[in-house]
């Protein structure tokens, strides 16, 4: 067996292949707007693998062992989100020469973040026309749809150990499950952050009103989409310490 060297372990030869710009001549700015698509696409892989994890210690009722998990996964989220900056010294005109070349290939194909979605707990009618939109919806896909949501696995697990919601938080002190309960919360801000960037990163390339490659509104489309929660539950608890709104 011939020995492992960095570059044949990471599959370098293969993976530096990968960035084919489509541009003719080739603009220098296409290279960056792959590398950072294919690398999101990359964390994406790492955080699907991870919601596995944190599933499964939901299911094996682990407190300990998904708190871990879901902190890695706010780890990568903060990752992911924090590229996009690269792509804001991508100016309006540059972007122009280029975007022809993208046909009508478009973020909202990628398959991992529709699975990450369907993981955390989108099931909303807009959601579900999302997916519908480009054809048969991918086995990944349908997969993490089949699973039940975070939301109800974490209900689940405070039900199997005789805890409501409400008691995480008027309960007599933090405790594993009360610190779950944020780091779950902060997952969604983290997706949150993530979809906030995105827009805005859209704004400033293209401008508040181009639609995108992928047919839709662009960032009128978007903006709507920073209203879907993963965990109603969690925001609702936060509301019962405080009066209603006359
Ligand atoms: C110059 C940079 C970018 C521009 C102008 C841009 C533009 C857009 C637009 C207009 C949409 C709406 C769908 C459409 O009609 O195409 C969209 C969706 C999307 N983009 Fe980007 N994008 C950029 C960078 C990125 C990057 C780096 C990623 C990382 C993977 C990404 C991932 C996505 C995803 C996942 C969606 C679907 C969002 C949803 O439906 O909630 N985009 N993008």
């Amino acid at each position: 067996m011939s020995e492992i060297t960095y570059g044949s372990y990471l599959a370098l030869d293969e993976l530096l292949k990968l960035q084919r710009p489509q541009s003719e001549p080739e603009h220098p700015d296409e290279l960056l707007f792959i590398v950072v698509h294919q690398s999101s696409e990359l964390w994406f892989k790492a955080i699907l693998h991870d919601i596995d994890g944190l599933i499964a210690a939901l299911e094996a009722r682990e407190a300990g062992q998904a708190l871990w998990r879901i902190q890695r996964v706010n780890a990568l989220m903060r990752i992911v989100s924090a590229q996009l900056s690269s792509l804001e010294t991508l100016p309006p005109q540059h972007f122009a020469q280029f975007r022809t070349y993208l046909g009508s290939s478009s973020g909202s194909q990628s398959v991992q973040f529709r699975a990450i979605e369907a993981a955390s707990g989108l099931r909303d009618e807009h959601f579900m026309r999302a997916l519908e939109e480009h054809g048969d919806v991918p086995e990944l896909v349908q997969r993490a749809l089949s699973r039940p949501t975070l939301q109800e696995l974490f209900l689940e697990l405070l039900r199997s150990s005789n805890v409501t919601l409400e008691d995480l938080y008027l309960g007599p002190g933090p405790s594993l499950l009360f610190f779950l309960a944020e780091a779950l919360l902060e997952y969604e801000q983290q997706f949150g952050q993530w979809r906030f960037t995105h827009v805005q990163l859209v704004e400033r390339v293209i401008g508040p009103s181009t639609g995108g490659t992928g047919g839709t509104l662009g960032s009128r489309y978007l903006l709507k989409t920073i209203d879907q929660k993963f965990f109603p539950d969690l925001w609702a608890v936060r509301g019962k310490f405080f009066g209603k709104r006359r």
